[in-house]
Order: C-alpha cells, then structure tokens, then sequence
C-alpha cells in the first residue's frame, strides 16, 4: 500500500508510504482518496491527519511517473486537493522533513497544518523550467504574503518550517510542533481539538494582497528579468503570483493550469528535466548494480601538488577526509601547500568559509615526500607530469608500496589508461579519476573504466564522486575520453571558419549568443593556447589524416599563447581579462588565406554555430556508438557541467534531438560538400543516421 490509513480513537490517519520521499504517483493518489472517503463515512472518525512515512511528508510529484499518462490519470493532485479541501472533517497536514513541490500543494488543501521544525519547504519546480502547477502559486501567497511566496516560487529553493513560522501574520502553520518526534501525537491532539470547528477553513477564502501591488510586481518583474536570462519561467512565476493578487482564486487557478501546460512545451523545460533525468541515469553501470559491495575510502593519498594535485585534495579535505600529499622536492610541496591555503583563504575572505572550519580542513592535510606515509591509504591519485615515463615510475612505486586493496587511480588528460594499469600487477584496482581544472570547483568527474578495472572499485569511485559533489561520468579508455575528445573536433570547426572567412571575434559571439559561456578563441587564450599546439603535433605523428587550419600553429609560433603571455587570439591590457581584437591577429589570418589561395565569404552566425554543436554531436554519436559513454545523455552531462554548455540547450544531444536529428544530418551533408571542410568527419556517425532515418531521437 502506498499510503496507511488507521483510526487512533476518534481521528483517522492517512500516512503516504511511497520511498524514498512519498513522491505522489497515481497509487498514493489512489489511496489518499481512498482513506478520505473511508475517514468520511466512518462515524467514529471526528477528524483526518495527513502525513508521511520515513524521510519525507512528501517530495511531490513521482518521478517514475514523469512524462506518462499516469503523471496525470485521475485523481490527479488537483483532483486529490479538491477531495481534502471538501472533506466534511477537518483535515490536518503533519509535515515533517520535507514538503516540496506538489507534496506542500497538497498540505496547502488541508484545513490546518502542524509542521516540525527542520522539515524543508519548497515549491522547486522552477528549476525544471516549470511553474508550480497544482495552486502553488494562488495559495501559498495566501498563507505567507505576497513577497516571501514569490521569493520561494521563483528561486525553488528550500526554507525552514521554523523560520517560515515567524513570519509575521503567516497562516501556513496553524501549529508547531516541539520536534520531530512529538508531531505525530501533537498531530493527533491538534485534530481533537479542531474536530468540531465549523465552517472549515480554507486557504482558498483567504485573500492575496501587496500593499504596493503594481510597484512591487514591476519590480520583481525586473529583478527576474536579469536572472533568468534564458529561461522563460521564472518571469511566469511572477505572473501568476500577479494573479493570485488580481483575479478571483477559480480564475487564478485556471490561469496557473494555462502557464503551467504552455512551459511544459517549451524547449527550455524539456532541457531541465531531461537534465534531471540524464543526472540520475549518469550516476548507474548497466553491469555494476546499486548493491555491489564498496571498498571503505577513510584516506586519501594524491602525488603532485600541482595545479590539479592542490584542488583534487581540496575536494576530500572539503568532505572531511584525511589527505596526503606526495612530491619529489619540498619546494614543490610548499609551494603546493600555499596554493591550497591562499585559496581558503579567499573563501574565509569572501565569507564563503569560516575560519574553523578552514583550520579543521587543513588539519586533515599531510604533505611528505616519503611514499612509506602513504601505503595505507584507501586511494591513492596520482597527478603528475603528463607524460608517460613519469607515470610509469609512479605506478610502479605504488604497485610496489600501496596496500592490497587500495585503489590507485590517474588524473590523466590524455595518456591509455590500460598501459597505465599495465605498470601494475593489479590492474583491477586501477581506474581513472580525470578532474577538470579548477578541480576544486569544477562539477565534472569522468571516471574512466579501463578493461581490467574491478567492478566494486567502479561502484566505490561514483559513490565518492557523490560524497565530494561532483557529477561523475563513467568513460571508456579512448583519446581525450569523452569531452576533450570532442571539443577537438569543436576546435578544429573553429579554426577552419577563421580559414574561409570569419574573425575570431564574430565566432566567438555567435556561440556566446548561442548560450556557451565563452567562445572557442577566449577559452584557448584563458587555458593556454600552447595546450592544444602540443596535441596537434602528437597528432600530425600519430594521425596525419586528421586535417587542421595552420592558423593556430601560427599564432603559438608567435608566442601567443594568452592571457599567460599578456596576447592570444585577442590582446590583453596588464592585469586585465578583456578580450580585445587584435589587429596582429587578423592580419596575420588574412595572410594565411592568401597564402592558401583563398576567397575569404561572409560566414552566418548560423552556420557558426551550427558547424561548432553539430561537431559534438558527430563525435558524441560515435562515442555511444563505441560504447565509451553508455548514453547520450552521460555527454550531455560531461558538456553541462565540464564545457560550459548553455544548460537551456540541455547538452549537444538534446539539442540535436530538439534541431531533429533529420536536418542536423541534412547540415552534415551540406558540411561535407564545402571544399575547406573535412568531408571524412562529416559523414554523419552510423548510429546518428539510422536514428534519423528511422525518425527517432538520442534519447
Ligand atoms: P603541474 O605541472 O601543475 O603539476 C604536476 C606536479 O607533479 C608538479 O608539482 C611536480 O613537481 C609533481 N611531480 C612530477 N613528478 C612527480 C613524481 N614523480 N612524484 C611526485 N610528484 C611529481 O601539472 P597539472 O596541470 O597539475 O597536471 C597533472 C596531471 O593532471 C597531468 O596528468 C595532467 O594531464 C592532468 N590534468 C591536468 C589538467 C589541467 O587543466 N591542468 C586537467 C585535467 C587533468
């Protein structure tokens, strides 16, 4: 059953027991209604509490049910909140832990509510691009006035029970309890002592007012403005609180229920909830199940304090777990160290961390230069000098020094993973952890599997990537793994539009205007534009069919190789980071078309854009097909939360699918036929032109 219905002397409890957080699919639906019913023709019954099971009164709507018929087979909420408004006994919400979403919608239709103090309240659905859309919006600006509503509307986020109950005059609460525990006997005692009160209220009869009405609804309206930027429902959120305000609450509602459908169909709402979805899909193994045992990581041991050795250690100090830190000299160690601190320090500065707090986290730091203080580490990342007879070494060292059972895992960008584990006599345990830079920030994790990689060291890793926060993607051994495996062929889109036509700037906009955050040419000045020259000319060895403009080259032989060296593609004033056009630059492209013999033509922000995406999406489509990510929406998540990908688009593979997989094949024809372009990578990736023949969709 997924909600209990039972009769404690004179009042009936109606509990939803749906896990994890009593989600409000169609059986719990089924069932409030059903223990309704029974409560109300039960003549012994003077009164009905409503409350959850376990960790949650209710997170809302099921998400096992999203986007089927069931989400909204009757009794929908709507329906389910209508049936507990006309109770003919009171109804009384005990809420507890969490009410979210369509969960506090429906606590919203009781008559009264008792909540306990540290329960979460939240009305998120803007953050899947959506409006609350089972009265959230009419009533809950009814109980808590007009402005601490659409501040919790349109930014989703959770608030306290208990800060919410001083708000003055707020009708949310008829009662606190005194603690979890006690809430489901004040539960019980607040329904006997509501049982005869008449008429029955209802938050539907309270009125919805802003003394400043049209001035403060402008304002909001401007502040969402700037926010929101490409998405659509915030700005709706404060129409229809507006509403609630304005129009009677019947019309309101109707009003709601119209906004709420129109965003369903927006892209932007099918990127958030795709993205959701692609979230909770990236974090499972198809052969690894949730209930493979895992190796116990009390402590870490990283080699190299170096750009990426300093933040990845900074990521389990944040976690409360014990680091130590490995380097061949003491000066690279100290130097490793006050990187660390000064970027503590920064946050203590801003407020973000307070000072304890960063003493606890560098108390769980050890630096040394003795492997012999690190054999009994759990974990063991090793982030060195890229290149492989230095990884060699180290590898060898651990094999010779870790414990049995540690896991001894690579921040490689671009070496085999497998030749890696192959240093080792336990291959199994080996596993690739690739952090992106700044590693303390940055969200995504790739883990790359390599061929021996144990199972449970796969189930150990992606838990740990949870615990320190970031979004791990599993990828195959293969160059680059997913993401920089792509933005070559992104890189390579960029460089021959500079050939045929365009500046670096006009690329630049067009894809920043797309969403990204930074174009192709300021992001090679920001990382280095001697990064990608070294990769270039391993692959002028390793691959000589694999065609590039010179320009790039061009530019590194000239020194410039960014904002490290005060000029890039653009030039830069000391001390600053803007981008200014270079003079130097375009001359020197202009120099090179002539030398290459050719007509420079005016290139569309269109075809810009469409030449960069639809690069990712060519090799993304090869890189499911190889099986190097298991879905494609584990490289929606790699290019959201490592590339900066506009998160509106919801990643190269659902905007290809939202494009129509059709007419992105129709553009890689059209790509293919221009003389200045790689013909060979524009045939459209087998698995991407079967689904379009077929008529079907990435995801
Ligand atoms: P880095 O040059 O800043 O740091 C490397 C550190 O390793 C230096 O402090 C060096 O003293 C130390 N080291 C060298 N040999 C050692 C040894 N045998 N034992 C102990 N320590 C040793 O390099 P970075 O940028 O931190 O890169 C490290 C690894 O991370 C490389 O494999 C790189 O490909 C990878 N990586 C780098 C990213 C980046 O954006 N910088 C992003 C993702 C991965």
């Amino acid at each position: 059953m997924t909600a209990e219905y039972k009769v404690h002397g004179d009042v009936a409890v109606i509990t939803m027991n749906n896990p994890p957080v009593n989600g409000l699919g169609y059986a719990t639906r089924v069932a409030i209604t059903q223990g309704l019913d029974q409560a109300n023709a039960d003549p012994a019954v003077k009164a009905i509490v409503v409350t959850g099971a376990g960790k949650a009164f209710s997170g809302g709507a099921d998400i096992k049910e999203f986007g089927s018929a069931k989400a909204t087979q009757d009794p929908n909420l709507l329906s389910v909140i209508r049936a507990l408004e006309n109770s003919s006994k009171p109804t009384v919400a005990a809420i507890h832990s969490v009410a979210m979403g369509g969960g506090l919608e429906l606590a919203l239709g009781c008559h009264y509510r008792i909540a306990a103090p540290g329960a979460n309240i939240a009305l998120p659905e803007v953050k899947l691009g959506l409006i609350p859309g089972a009265g959230g919006t009419q009533r809950l600006p009814r109980v808590l006035g007009v402005e601490p509503a659409l501040n919790m509307i349109v930014s989703g986020e959770p608030v306290k029970s208990e800060l919410l109950a001083q708000l003055p005059g707020q009708k949310l609460f008829d009662k606190m309890a005194a603690s979890p525990e006690t809430l489901a006997e004040e539960a019980l005692a607040f329904a006997r002592s509501v049982a005869d009160a008449r008429p029955l209220p209802l938050v539907r009869n309270l009125p919805a007012k802003h003394p400043q009405g049209d001035a403060y609804f402008q304002f909001a309206r401007n502040m969402v403005k700037g926010m929101a930027k490409n998405f659509p429902a915030p700005a709706k959120c404060v129409d229809a609180v507006e509403a609630a305000t304005k129009k009677k609450f019947e019309e309101g509602m109707v009003f709601e229920r119209e906004i709420f459908t129109n965003l369903m169909f927006t892209p932007e709402c099918r990127s958030l909830r795709h993205l959701f979805m692609a979230e909770r899909a990236a974090s499972k193994i198809a052969d690894v199940p949730d209930d493979t045992p895992k190796r116990a990581i009390e402590r870490v041991a990283v080699i190299g304090a170096g750009t990426m050795g300093g933040g990845i250690s900074m990521n389990f100090l944040n976690a409360g777990i014990p680091v130590t830190i490995l380097e061949t000299k003491q000066e690279a160690l100290d130097r490793g160290l006050a990187t660390i601190r000064k970027n503590y320090e920064a946050q203590v500065k801003k407020g973000k961390l307070k000072q304890d707090k960063y003493e606890q986290r560098m108390a769980l730091l050890k630096p040394t230069l003795s492997y012999d203080e690190i054999k009994d580490a759990d974990l063991v990342i090793e982030a060195v000098f890229e290149e492989m007879g230095v990884k060699k070494a180290v590898f060898e060292t651990l094999d010779g020094t870790m414990k049995q059972g540690a896991i001894l895992a690579s921040n490689t960008s671009t070496l085999d993973l497998d030749k890696i584990a192959a240093f080792t006599k336990r291959p199994q345990d080996v596993v690739g952890l690739h952090f992106f830079s700044p590693a303390n920030v940055m969200k995504l994790l790739e883990v790359v599997r390599g061929a021996k990689t144990a199972k449970d060291v796969m189930a150990t890793v992606m838990a740990l990537g949870k615990k320190i926060k970031k979004t791990a993607v599993v990828s195959g051994v293969t160059d680059g793994f997913i993401g920089n495996r792509m933005i070559e062929q992104y890189s390579r889109q960029a460089g021959f539009l500079l050939d045929e036509g365009a500046t670096p700037q006009q690329v630049d906009k067009a894809i920043e205007k797309f969403g990204f955050a930074m174009g192709p040419f300021r992001m090679g000045d920001l990382a280095g534009n001697d990064i990608g020259w070294a990769i270039r000319k391993r692959r002028a060895a390793e691959r000589p069919d694999m065609l590039y403009s010179r320009t790039a080259d061009k530019l590194c032989e000239l020194g410039r190789f960014g904002q490290k060296t005060g000029a890039g593609w653009y030039d830069y004033q000391a001390g600053k980071r803007d981008a200014i056009p270079s003079k130097l630059v375009e001359d020197m492209i202009v120099e090179h078309r002539k030398s290459l013999g050719i007509e420079p033509r005016k290139i569309s922000d269109d075809e810009i854009v469409q030449r960069l995406v639809f690069s990712l999406v060519n090799e993304g489509a090869r890189i499911v097909e190889e099986g190097i990510a298991a879905r494609a929406s584990d490289i929606d998540m790699v290019y959201i939360t490592g590339y900066g990908f506009p998160i509106h688009r919801g990643g190269p593979m659902q905007y290809a699918d939202e494009v129509g997989l059709f007419n992105v094949v129709q553009a890689m024809k059209r790509f293919g036929q221009n003389p200045r372009d790689d013909a060979k990578f524009w045939q459209p990736a087998p698995l991407l032109a079967k689904l379009a023949a077929d008529g079907k969709t990435f995801s």
